[in-house]
Order: C-alpha cells, then structure tokens, then sequence
C-alpha cells in the first residue's frame, strides 16, 4: 500500500522502516548500513560526518608546517606520526560516509571546490613552534571534548570509527600539553611564545564546539537522534572545566578576565564569544581559509598520477585473476 505526504509517496516498507528505526533509536542502539533509514538522518549524518573528515585532512596543514623546523629529532618524529594519523581519522570518516551512498570523489569535489565546510579552528596561521603545543592541548582537547559523546553516535560505523580517533586523540592532546610545559619551564622567551600561542588559540578552541544553542539550527534533531549526544554550550562548558586546572599546572593565562565559576548557575561565566569572527571564518573569510584550500587542490590535482597508477595496477591485477579462472 502507499499513501502521499506532500510530494513524498510512503510504501509500507518506509513505514515498517520507520518503525523500526525508532525503535532502534528508543532503545538506543545501532543503525547500519543496511538498515532503513529516514532520508534526512542520511543526509544529516553525511553532512557531520564528511565535514568531520574534511576537517582532519584539512587539519594536517597547521602541523605539516612545523614538520622540517621542529626543534629535535625526537619533536619531529611525534609530529609527523601526530599528522599521519590525522590522515588515517579522515580515511576511516570517508569510508564512514561512504557507507551511507556519497563517493569518495564527490566528498572530495565538494571540499576542493570550497563548497564543502571543515572544522573554523584549521584557518588560523601557526607562527611559532609554541602554536603545535597550543593546538595539541587546546585544539586537540576540544576535539576529544566533542568526539568522546560520539564514540556512542547512533550510527554504527561512524561510532565505531571514533572510537578509535579519539585513543589518538588523547595521545595528541598530551604531547600538546607537554610541549607548552616544557616552553613554561623554559626561558622567558619561551614562557612570554606558550601564553602567545594560548591566547591565540584560547577563542578559535571554544568556537570549534559550534554556534550557541539558540543558533544552532542542527542540534535539537541530532540529539533526538542520538547522534549528538551533548548540545554545543554544554561541551563548551565541559571543556573550561577541564582547562582551568590544566591552565594552573602549565602555569599559563586563559585569556578570559571574566572566566570564573557561578555556584549559581553552575555554569562557568564567560566573556561573549566573537560570533563575527567565527561567521566569517565559515564564510571562508578567516585567515587562511583561501591558503589551505588552495594547498589541499595542488595536492590534489599533483597526486592525479598516483590515483591513476593505483587504478591501472587494480585493473591489472582483476585481469590477472580473470586469466587465472578461464586457465582453471
Ligand atoms: N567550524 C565549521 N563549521 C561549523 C563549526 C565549526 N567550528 N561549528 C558548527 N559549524 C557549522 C555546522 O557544520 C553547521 O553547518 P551546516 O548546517 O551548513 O552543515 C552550522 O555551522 C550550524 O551548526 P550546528 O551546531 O547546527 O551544527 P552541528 O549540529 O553539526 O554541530 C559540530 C556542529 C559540533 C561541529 C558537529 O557537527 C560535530 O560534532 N561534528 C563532529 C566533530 C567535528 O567535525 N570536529 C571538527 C574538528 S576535527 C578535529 O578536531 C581534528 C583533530 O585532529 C583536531
């Protein structure tokens, strides 16, 4: 039987679909691939997720600048591994999105032709060697913050896939937080570039967790969805609590002379967020939207002939197995 919602025709199968997908999402457990879904939970989770692995590709950049100017040999081996593995957290994204029908290519078209979003916090500059600590402890930190909840993301295998981000995620956080304390017990050169660092990347880390609640037209659906588990403000909240105490070891400043706790509210008070600047860094307007796209295309279009290589040697190697079967 079908019946007509507005211009949607609904089977009995969309129907038995449906309910048993809230009956999944009731008893909070796991949708895959396979699985009926609603068109909009598909399209909301290719939405999250791909921009998720946009964000890690894109993430590599800030780093893959310090790589041949880290100050030791033993600083360059953890930075590179760190990049690296920001490679392989978009790979398993990819292919976490991949599972819901959107190919690799158009996810890739959609970034190199800027119309795809990645994460604000990757279109700010890293002058300093201070700025890799900075990110691991700040940017990384919120990264955790945000992505433990989505190790329990209804949809099997992007939950699956950040489980395992986030074990590296928390070896980056640390590595972050160790180099800002060794510039702190270092000289007061080194001290005055950690707090530079802090302060530079203290607003963009609480921006990466999203626009307020009351402006984020995304959330109420994916938390009824049990992809989202936390709203933005809440983990906002979450990550000053960890920071403060992390701030007082380091013995570093959060730049916030309004930050303090509100036995009130139980909330943190905090300065107002600049909301313009972090419209316009999505707007591609930040200050290195234009370079890091323009890196990612060259890198893309210069790896054409590795794409190429790989797709002539998988044909080779079906035509191999095809001579092998008519042999037999
Ligand atoms: N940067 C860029 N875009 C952002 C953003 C940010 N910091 N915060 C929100 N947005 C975008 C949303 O994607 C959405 O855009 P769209 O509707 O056009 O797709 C719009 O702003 C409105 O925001 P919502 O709050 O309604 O959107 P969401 O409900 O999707 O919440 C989110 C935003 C919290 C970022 C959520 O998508 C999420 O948790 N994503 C997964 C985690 C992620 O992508 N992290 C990126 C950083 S990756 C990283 O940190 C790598 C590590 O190695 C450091």
């Amino acid at each position: 039987m079908t019946t007509t919602q507005g211009s949607t025709t609904i089977t009995a199968d969309d129907e038995a679909g449906q309910a048993a997908f809230d009956a999944v999402i009731a008893a909070d457990s796991r949708i895959e691939p396979r699985d009926w879904m609603p068109a909009a939970y598909r399209k909301t989770l290719i939405r999250q997720i791909s921009q998720h692995a946009h964000s890690e590709i894109i993430g590599m950049q800030p780093e893959g600048n310090w790589i041949t100017r880290a100050p030791s040999l033993k600083r360059k081996a953890i930075l590179m591994a760190k990049v690296q593995d920001e490679a392989g957290h978009g790979l398993y994204l990819y292919s976490a999105a991949q599972t819901l029908g959107i190919t690799r290519d158009e996810m890739t078209e959609q970034l190199i032709t800027g119309r795809a979003k990645y994460s604000s916090i990757f279109n700010y500059p890293t002058p300093t060697w201070a700025d890799m600590g900075a990110i691991g402890w700040l940017v990384d930190g919120a990264a955790i913050c945000n992505q433990v909840p989505l190790c329990r993301a209804s949809y099997g295998p992007y939950g699956r896939a950040m489980v395992r981000i986030c074990k590296e995620e928390s070896f980056h956080q640390r590595q972050g937080f160790e180099i800002l304390l060794s510039l702190m017990q270092g000289t007061d050169a080194q001290r005055e570039m950690a707090q530079d660092a802090v302060d530079r990347w203290y607003w963009p880390s609480l921006m990466m967790f999203g626009p307020p609640d009351d402006a984020s037209p995304n959330s109420a659906q994916s938390m009824a969805w049990n992809i989202k588990r936390f709203s933005n403000d809440d983990l906002r909240q979450r990550f000053v609590g960890m920071l403060v105490p992390q701030a007082e070891v380091l013995g570093v400043t959060l730049p916030d002379p309004n930050l303090r706790w509100n036995d009130e509210t139980g909330r943190w008070d905090m300065s107002e967020i600049d909301w313009d600047e972090f419209f316009e860094v999505l707007a591609g307007r930040g200050p290195m939207n234009a370079e890091r796209l323009r890196i990612r295309r060259d890198a893309h279009e210069d790896g054409a002939w590795v794409r190429e290589a790989a797709a002539a040697y998988a044909r080779k190697q079906a035509a191999r197995v095809e001579d092998t079967r008519e042999v037999a």
